[in-house]
């Protein structure tokens, strides 16, 4: 079976490593001191973005550049990433993308997209990875409680779910613990917490409440790795 593990980045950043493959989720970290990334001996084989506002779209330049990695995003998102000279794919909602690391489709996110030009990215959306060894994880991108969730679970089913809870751009943590539940993802991960004023949350509330609905929440710290 192939060696999986999951990498906390800070804010919406993961590093998932699966076989070959090293995939980043949204990564905006290059200016965090704390953050761990030797990028030049990492492998970076693709770089999904949920959606172009900066704390999301991020290093993709750079890292993209430096790794000739495959970005994968919504279409006009992509469109933007291509029009920068980097390798792009496009995609829409809910169709599956095959992938060297297993799949992944793009799902909705109720949230906006704007590009770092300013122009408009396509609609924002959240991201569901399934690995050659079976494991789905879903990565909620930024969202507002939406029954979409509902919906992403009854059809999916994922293992992991990482959740933005830290409110004002994003559900907070008690909706999250409702998006858990339609989720019905047996591991929640929470996120886009605690990095600028205006998004605090009490993560040790919502791993109480999350424990409470008979799941376990994995509050991971920067640099954490744990296997998936
Ligand atoms: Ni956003
Ligand atoms: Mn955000």
């Amino acid at each position: 079976m192939t060696e999986s593990s999951i990498k906390y980045l800070g804010h919406s950043a993961f590093y998932i490593k699966s076989g070959d493959c090293g995939i980043l989720i949204d990564p905006w970290f290059m200016h965090n001191p704390e953050v761990k990334f030797d990028l030049e001996n990492e492998v970076v084989t693709h770089i999904l973005i949920t959606h172009g506002h900066g704390d999301h779209f991020g290093d993709t330049v750079p890292i993209a550049k430096a790794k000739n990695a495959t970005i994968i995003a919504i279409f006009e998102t992509a469109l933007f990433c291509q029009k920068l000279g980097l390798n792009a794919i496009g995609v829409g909602m809910s169709g599956e993308i095959k992938t060297d690391f297993g799949s992944v489709r793009f799902l909705p996110a109720y949230h906006t997209n704007t590009l770092p030009n300013g122009e408009y990215g396509g609609i924002a959306s959240s991201i569901l990875i399934e690995l050659k060894n079976g494991k789905k994880i879903y990565h909620a991108g930024d969202t507002g409680l939406t029954m979409e969730f509902q919906l992403i679970g009854d059809l999916y089913n994922p293992d992991i779910a990482m959740l933005p809870i830290g409110g004002h751009f994003t559900m907070d943590a008690k909706e999250a613990v409702l998006a858990s539940e339609m989720l019905r993802a047996e591991k929640v991960i929470p996120m886009h917490y605690n990095t600028f004023d205006t998004i605090k949350a009490d993560v040790e509330q919502f791993k109480m409440d999350i424990s409470a609905r008979g799941k376990y929440c994995a509050a991971m710290t920067i640099n954490q790795v744990i296997p998936v």
